[in-house]
């Protein structure tokens, strides 16, 4: 089937290069010179695992192509929304300029019986605004939501093999026309068993949303565990996997550390709360403002901590930052708690020596202020402490013994609780990981 998807950012890149993946003709849209042209030379403009192999393999094949020009989607019977909707400058609510600006984009060129599918995650009510414009605009085409549960890192897997798949279409039967194109987009990517979750617009949008929601809620929950545990003598590891036995829990979700960043859950949960608000309904989503909040102060209890280890003076102090991105296997540097902590700790005066398998890239470009060292043991090299904010692999397998001899002092501060504290101890070192004792 020939598709086209509009926006070639992080969802758009890997969705276009995934579709092709599955065998369809696509052509991805975007603006963006520099980056159409990144990606039709085969070149991934972010860091993630297994992308760079598709679009070359997509370009080999003939059957991906990128392009600035809107009339590129002409011909295409399903048309994927990809775009961007960062949280609106100063307040909480979504921008849903690009999605706007993506739809009026199309219309010139969309035929009678096209599919129109909206991947951005948005505010409730968007996809039935957006049938209501293309049916003014008496285009003929059908709007479908579609929303994507891709993880950084795991994007290419995510949507290749999804875990579920959501459709969200209009009444009647163009809601089973979109159903059944839908179906044929993803033919190659559903095994016999993934479930299918076919419903209205609204729980569509609302899906995403919700879901987001229930994981940030769950990080938040065990990083408020982790402060008492602080303030009692508890292990909130320990906490984490006796509770996470029981399988209406479940271990997943349950690290607790310096918390959750990135370009989806932060500015999600504020966006849906603003929904809820035009709503109507603030008091049912009232708790995400508690969620945002504890997930915030981890980031200045981190610090905290590392002043107070350093006798309550960072001022000159070498300080080695193990991570920038906001989760490990990403360059992404979007609200990335562990980037945060770096720069304010610099704020503090701290002789900040940053480092990170991926993102020194991003972060340089936002804060060149601070200090980088692309080689792990050259950032140890002569630090009074360590601190570890981002839990690559390589960062977990560092050996306490052979860095001991690297450093001023054996202080290490873990702020994703992911170093063995006892061999840490046993190698002379002061390990203080956030809610262990
Ligand atoms: C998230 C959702 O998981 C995904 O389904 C959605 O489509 C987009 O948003 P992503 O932003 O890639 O994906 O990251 P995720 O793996 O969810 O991690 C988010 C943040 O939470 C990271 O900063 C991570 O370090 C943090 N986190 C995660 C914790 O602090 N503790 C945990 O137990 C898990």
């Amino acid at each position: 089937m020939k598709i086209s998807v509009i926006g070639c950012g992080y969802l758009g890149a890997v969705h276009a290069a995934s579709m092709a993946q599955l065998g369809h003709d696509v052509v991805g849209v975007d603006v963006d010179v520099a980056k159409v042209e990144a990606l039709a030379s085969g070149s991934a403009p972010i860091f993630e695992p297994g992308l760079e192999d598709l679009l070359r393999a997509g370009a080999a094949s003939g059957r991906l192509a990128f392009s600035t020009d809107a009339a590129a989607v002409r011909g295409a019977r399903v048309h994927f929304v990809a775009v961007g909707t960062p949280q609106r400058r100063g307040e909480n609510a979504a921008d849903l300029t690009y999605v706007d600006a993506a739809v009026e984009g199309l219309l010139p060129h969309l035929r009678p019986g096209d599919l129109v599918v909206g991947k951005s995650t948005v505010p409730v009510g968007t996809a039935a605004r957006l049938q209501a414009r293309l049916d003014e605009a008496g285009s003929g085409a059908t709007l479908a939501w579609n929303p994507e549960f891709l993880r950084e890192g795991f994007a290419v897997q995510d949507t290749i093999s999804p875990d579920r798949l959501v459709y969200g279409v209009p009444p009647g039967r163009r809601g089973e026309e979109a159903r059944a194109l839908l179906d044929e987009v993803y033919a190659d990517a559903i095994g016999r068993d993934t479930p299918l979750i076919v419903t209205d617009f609204a729980t569509a949008e609302l899906v995403k949303v919700a879901a987001n929601a229930f994981l940030a809620t769950k990080i938040s929950f065990i990083n408020a565990m982790a402060e008492i545990a602080d303030a009692a003598g508890g292990d909130v590891t320990a906490l984490a996997d006796a509770i996470g036995h029981d399988a209406r829990i479940g271990r997943r979700f349950l690290n607790a550390g310096i918390g959750f960043g990135g370009g989806c859950l932060p500015k999600d949960i504020r966006a849906f709360a603003a929904r809820a608000e035009e709503l109507g309904r603030g008091e049912s989503t009232a708790f995400l403002k508690e969620v945002d909040a504890i997930n915030l102060r981890r980031r200045q209890q981190m610090v905290d901590m590392v002043v107070e280890s350093l006798g309550g003076v960072v001022y000159q102090k070498k300080v080695a930052v193990l991570g920038l991105a906001f989760k490990p296997e990403s360059d992404d540097v979007r609200d990335s708690p562990a980037l945060d902590v770096a720069v304010r700790l610099n704020g503090l005066g701290a002789h900040v020596v940053a480092t990170d398998p991926a993102a020194i890239p991003n972060s340089l470009r936002m804060h060149p202020q601070l200090g980088f060292a692309t080689d792990t043991l050259d950032a140890l090299r002569g630090a009074d402490a360590v601190v570890l904010v981002t839990e690559w692999p390589e960062y977990r397998a560092l050996d306490p013994v052979a860095v001991g001899g690297l450093v001023s002092a054996k202080l290490v501060l873990d702020g994703r609780n992911v170093l063995d504290a006892g061999a840490w101890r046993a190698a002379g070192w002061t390990y203080r990981g956030m809610g262990r004792p």
